[in-house]
């Protein structure tokens, strides 16, 4: 990113955030909490959800898409909010784009890296995320002599969306998963899927005390506020009523995902306008 770029962008433009669906809205609601100044345009791609089953192709070229998308409401910068996007598409989305882009997989792999003491992190995600090796390669390119232990865990998505977050079959699920895991004695665990926080407090009590639960989302805000505040691109003034200060933007029909962002956010999401991401 060049200088020259930077002083283009204005501190009151909004920030893009996108999704393979509903999930992103835990890293935007991070944002929304920690950087409360700032307006966001997020996208859902609800329409083509998931990612995590999908080749790198695929999600490449979606994300491409969404990217183009965003870029029409001249966003500051761009928030790739899915893990599988962030492990998939990140590289080629910084070559194909002129402002800052931040993925969630960095921010949640540094976070871990700091939070370990005997060196064996787990990660839970999509299958795709865990296949790439992306959070590997990234806490290896800090620390050589960290292992990590990667597990798929498909079934968590379906059964998040479904609203079974407190429920003895996620119980169930979630202890299927971590157990090999657990037994492999691991002292961190990276929530790598941006669902998986708001089934936090199940897999904090199936994973025990002795592990610490990293969650991406919240060190993505963390260090979106440090990257806007180094570029001098923090909004400084709040945006006033009618600003448009939260848009949502999804590839189908809006009722479900208003349903849920509501569930999670509380700022009263009223509605979210059907977009044709194929244009793009
Ligand atoms: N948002 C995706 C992720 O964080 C999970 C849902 C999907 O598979 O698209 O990897």
């Amino acid at each position: 990113m060049s200088q020259t770029k930077t002083k283009l962008l204005r501190k009151d433009a909004p920030i893009g955030v996108f999704d393979s669906g509903v999930g992103g809205l835990t890293v935007a609601r991070e944002i929304m909490r920690q950087i409360p100044n700032e307006k966001i345009v997020y996208f859902g791609d609800t329409a083509r959800v998931p990612y995590g089953s999908k080749s790198k192709e695929t999600v490449t070229r979606f994300s491409e898409q969404i990217v183009r998308f965003l870029h029409t409401f001249q966003v500051k910068t761009i928030v790739v909010a899915c893990n599988t996007a962030s492990a998939y598409a990140l590289d080629q989305l910084e070559h194909d784009i002129d402002i800052p882009i931040i993925g969630v997989l960095k921010p949640g792999a540094k976070a871990a890296m700091e939070a370990t003491e005997n060196g064996r992190i787990g990660v839970i995600a999509t299958e795709a995320t865990i296949g790439s090796g992306m959070y590997n390669k990234y806490i290896k390119e800090w620390n050589r002599d960290v292992t990590i232990y990667g597990k798929a865990c498909p079934l968590f998505v379906p059964l998040i969306e479904e609203g079974l977050w407190e429920d003895p079959v996620t119980d169930e699920i979630a202890r299927r998963y971590l157990t090999e895991l657990i037994d492999i004695d691991i002292d961190t665990l990276i929530l790598g899927c941006t669902h998986y926080p708001l089934i936090r407090s199940t897999l904090g009590r199936i994973a025990g005390d002795q592990v610490t639960l990293v969650n991406p989302a919240y060190e993505t805000a963390i260090e979106l506020r440090e990257m806007l505040a180094d570029m001098d691109l923090l909004n400084d003034e709040e945006p006033g009523l009618g600003s448009n200060r939260y848009q949502f933007y999804v590839s189908d029909k809006a009722e479900k995902f208003v349903r849920f962002a509501n569930s999670i956010i509380k700022y009263g999401i009223l509605s979210a306008k059907t977009v044709n991401i194929e244009d793009y």
